[in-house]
């Protein structure tokens, strides 16, 4: 039984009781951030990494069928996944957890391994809900840019992170959509400083053929492992996600503030989406060849881009990305933020065939604007 259900409430509340309520920013947040409001009800949506395709039909009806009993908590129906998710990842549930998506768990992580002595060492660009909670503790915000292949530079990281609580890896990453090795990751698990935690983050694992750190928390590293089905399995707005690590590293997440009980229209759709074998074969496969055309389009047409394994690529607009947006804005396409390091280039989201198209006919319009 996974430790962490409804009795575990009373053991960590004292805990709980003692920390102030933190809200992580999380993608949609920082696409809203830079997005205009309202947007047309037609709008093509390419600036969040949301998945066009939505649950899968298993999951559509988990939904509908658990409603009649929406007034219970149901939290039996939370150690259900968590067994599901166990038995097919060859994982003790005592090492899982489940959450509203992986934004809180991420905050929680840092909040609780970092401190001003403590740093958070990220990539750059990278995502940045980590780094604006590593601010709020008031630990030494470190940014390395990526490795000339666009992986993070693992070496330059632990270079750069003596004090680290946190190194924090996006893998694949967002923004760029691109590959850290495993064998890269072990060699940062294994070199870095005592008392510090490897924060792995596979929110688009799926997406890619890149192999899981999985086995790494099951050896008992000191990781911590995210996952969401926000991304493969379209389940942005239904809110279900995954902490994964020793049970010791685990609490001292949850103790953070991070014990709640979850949607049951979450965990039924969860459920449901992790028991459709074909789902993750077939998604990556329709994302594979949408984002290929994408590249091929952007190749014929003489656009830059870096090749990315995820829903999102990073395009070079030549010009300042903050002015491409509102261009493509205009034209009713929604494209995604700007990193300041790489202030030319634009986040573009892959959404289903019609919406690029789409964006290529307001792309070609916006770069004559
Ligand atoms: C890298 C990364 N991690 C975590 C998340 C969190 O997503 P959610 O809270 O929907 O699970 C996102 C969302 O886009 C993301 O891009």
């Amino acid at each position: 039984m996974p430790r962490f259900s409804r009795r575990s409430f009373l053991h960590l509340s004292a805990a709980a009781s003692a920390v102030a309520a933190f809200h992580g920013m999380s993608e949609p947040m920082l696409a809203a951030a830079a997005r205009r409001r309202p947007h047309a009800k037609d709008a093509v949506l390419i600036d969040s990494n949301e998945n066009p395709l939505g649950p899968c039909q298993g999951a559509r009806d988990a939904v509908s069928a658990i409603i009649p009993q929406g007034g219970r908590y149901s939290d039996n129906l939370t150690d259900d996944l968590v067994t599901t998710f166990a038995q097919q990842e060859g994982l003790n549930p005592e090492y899982i957890y489940c959450t509203p998506g992986s934004t809180p768990p991420l905050s929680l992580s840092v909040l609780a391994f970092t401190s001003p002595q403590k740093s958070y060492v990220t990539a750059d660009p990278c995502f940045e809900t980590g780094m604006n909670m590593a601010a709020i503790a008031g630990a030494r915000v470190v940014k390395v840019p990526l490795a000339k292949n666009y992986a993070h530079d693992v070496k330059a990281m632990l270079a750069a992170g003596p004090d680290a609580g946190v190194f924090y890896i996006c893998n694949p990453n967002n923004p760029t959509g691109t590959l850290t090795s495993h064998s890269d990751i072990e060699y940062l698990v294994g070199n870095k400083p005592k008392d510090s935690i490897v924060l792995i983050d596979e929110a688009y694992i799926h997406l890619s053929e890149a192999p899981s750190a999985l086995d790494l928390v099951k050896a008992g590293k000191d990781v911590i492992l995210l996952r969401t089905f926000s991304k493969v399995y379209g389940m942005a707005g239904l809110r279900c996600g995954f902490v994964i690590a020793r049970p010791d590293l685990l609490e001292k997440v949850i103790a953070r503030g991070g014990q709640n009980f979850m949607p049951t229209t979450a965990v039924a759709a969860a459920i449901a989406s992790l028991k459709d074998s074909t789902l993750v074969p077939e998604r990556r496969h329709i994302n594979a060849s949408i984002r290929q055309q994408t590249f091929q389009w952007l190749d014929r047409n003489g656009y830059s881009y870096i090749p990315s394994e995820s829903n999102c690529f990073l395009l070079d607009t030549k010009r300042p990305g903050k002015e491409v947006r509102d261009a493509m804005a205009k034209e009713n396409v929604l494209i995604g933020r700007v990193w300041p390091i790489m202030p030319t280039y634009v986040r573009i989201t892959v959404g289903t065939q019609e919406e690029m198209e789409r964006f290529q006919a307001a792309f070609q319009r916006a770069m004559k604007s």
